[in-house]
């Protein structure tokens, strides 16, 4: 027999992408491919790559730069760019980089084993429709396969929503939900391999409406489906959109216990100008009711969000709101970004904000998001939590693992195994993480 192929998946950007690389890997599985760390051994290098900020994207480009070495010492090394820069830059990466072998967008990796064979017999092949398919279903599983205790799981993908600065709805295509059965099927799947938590994926994952046996479900109905699978204990979902944020949705979050009090809820921008400009739908007073009324549901969510900005012709007044806004909502995590223009997004031809204007205000609303996630998880100190354990720590007998509003728990002389969930009580809080004690 001969040895295995080995494949090198390099990934960025979301957790979706996570979710296909893992999705890919065991795909190529069935080509006779096993997954390597390093891509000096690799005979195919896949990156799956992000477009959602300019330097995510030029990444690609010097990442591939890299493998030139490479690919003259072994010629049938196979390179693929796989992702959203992919989708979005396919023929460019053709022509900019000639060590590339294979382009693939993201709906269409249900053919990549194909390509992976026309790419072998040393055609150059691209592939960035849109096809109608279920990809999922066609890629192939290693149904047996262990897995460690939380997995993803896309339910949801692309996005209507068309906000002024964003690629998505570009890359990854109209919203599309997968079928409740589908779903329910693969997430029995992962707890037979060890699984314990899953999060549900969507660019837009509250506005899910998958097709169940009586007609479409909300998320919330799935996840009513999914609280029923026995061996899962934890479910948690994202991106959500404020304006999907259903009745259900947040009731489920007062009364389903598999249900993790999380949620990240992006608002962008605490100026309503901004976010009309933005076509974000929404205001910055709706997204504060609608966060006083998921906390009136379940009082102790911990509330995580997205933030631009330097977005075009913010002015220091509106980022002022935005600031105003944070202190309104004590995020336990946020991800702040400095506005990045996309070519092909209407806010690409905007008036567009000094570079270090926007830099200093990013530098003013992280320090701010800092010293709030700092407070939120100083906060945890004295208190009982779940903590699903997934692995040793650096000490010896020390155990780590996810608190049930996520903050990382080191545990020493612990004897929790990694897929365990247990009761700890919190006894301080560092800079990254906390340390607890078992209860019982
Ligand atoms: N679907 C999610 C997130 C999509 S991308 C949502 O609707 O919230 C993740 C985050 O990247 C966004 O929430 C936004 O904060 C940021 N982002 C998207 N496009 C950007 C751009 N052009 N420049 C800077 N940040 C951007
Ligand atoms: Fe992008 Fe807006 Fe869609 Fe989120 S809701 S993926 S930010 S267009
Ligand atoms: Fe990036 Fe595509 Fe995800 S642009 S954030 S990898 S959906």
């Amino acid at each position: 027999m001969s040895a295995p192929k080995k494949l090198y998946i390099k990934t960025y950007g979301c957790q979706m992408n996570v979710y296909d690389s893992e999705r890919m890997a065991e795909s190529l599985g069935g080509q006779g491919y096993v997954e390597t760390q390093s891509p000096d051994d690799a005979d195919m290098i896949l990156l799956n790559t992000c477009h959602i900020r300019e330097k995510a994207a030029e990444k690609v480009y010097s990442e591939l730069g890299r493998f030139k070495g490479l690919k003259a010492q072994k010629p049938d090394l196979k390179i693929g760019v796989a992702g959203c820069v992919a989708q979005a830059e396919g023929e460019e990466i053709m022509r900019r980089q000639p060590l590339v072998d294979l382009v693939v967008g993201p709906q269409s990796y249900h053919r990549l084993p194909e390509m992976e064979a026309k790419a072998g017999a040393g055609a150059k092949v691209l592939d960035t429709d849109f096809p109608e398919e279920d990809k999922f279903e066609k890629l192939a599983r290693r149904p047996k396969a262990k897995r460690g205790p939380t997995a993803f799981l896309t339910v949801q993908e692309g996005c209507d929503k068309f906000c002024a600065f964003c690629v998505v709805p570009y890359t990854r295509g109209a919203e599309v939900s997968r079928p409740v059965d589908r779903v329910l099927r693969e997430a029995e799947d992962l707890v037979e391999r060890g699984v314990r938590e899953i999060t549900l994926l969507g660019q837009n994952v509250n506005a899910y409406h998958g097709a169940g046996p009586d007609g479409d479900m909300t998320l919330a109905q799935l996840i009513w489906e999914l609280d029923k699978v026995e061996g899962l204990e934890r479910i948690r979902f994202t991106t959500s959109h404020p304006n999907d944020m259903m009745d259900d949705l947040i009731e489920a979050h007062a009364t389903c216990k598999k249900l993790m009090p999380y949620l990240h809820l992006p608002v962008q921008a605490g100026s309503d100008k901004i976010l009309k400009r933005m076509n974000r739908s929404h205001t910055a007073d709706s997204y504060l009711r609608l966060i006083e009324r998921i906390r009136a549901a379940r009082p102790d969510i911990l509330i995580s969000g997205d933030f631009i900005v330097g977005f075009p012709e913010e002015t220091e007044e509106d980022f002022q709101a935005t600031l105003d806004l944070v202190e309104e909502v004590t995020y336990g995590t946020a991800y702040s970004f400095k506005y990045s223009t996309r070519p092909g997004t209407p806010a690409a031809e905007r008036a567009q904000v000094d570079p270090a204007e926007a830099d200093d205000r990013l530098r003013r609303l992280q320090a701010l998001l800092t010293r709030q996630q700092r407070q939120v998880q100083d906060s945890m100190v004295g208190r009982e939590v779940g903590v699903l354990f997934e692995k040793a720590g650096r000490l010896p007998g020390q155990m780590v693992g996810k608190s049930d509003y996520l903050h990382a728990v080191h545990v020493a002389d612990c004897d929790a195994q990694p897929g365990e969930l247990r009761r700890v009580r919190i006894v301080s809080s560092g800079t990254n993480s906390l340390a607890g004690e078992l209860i019982g």
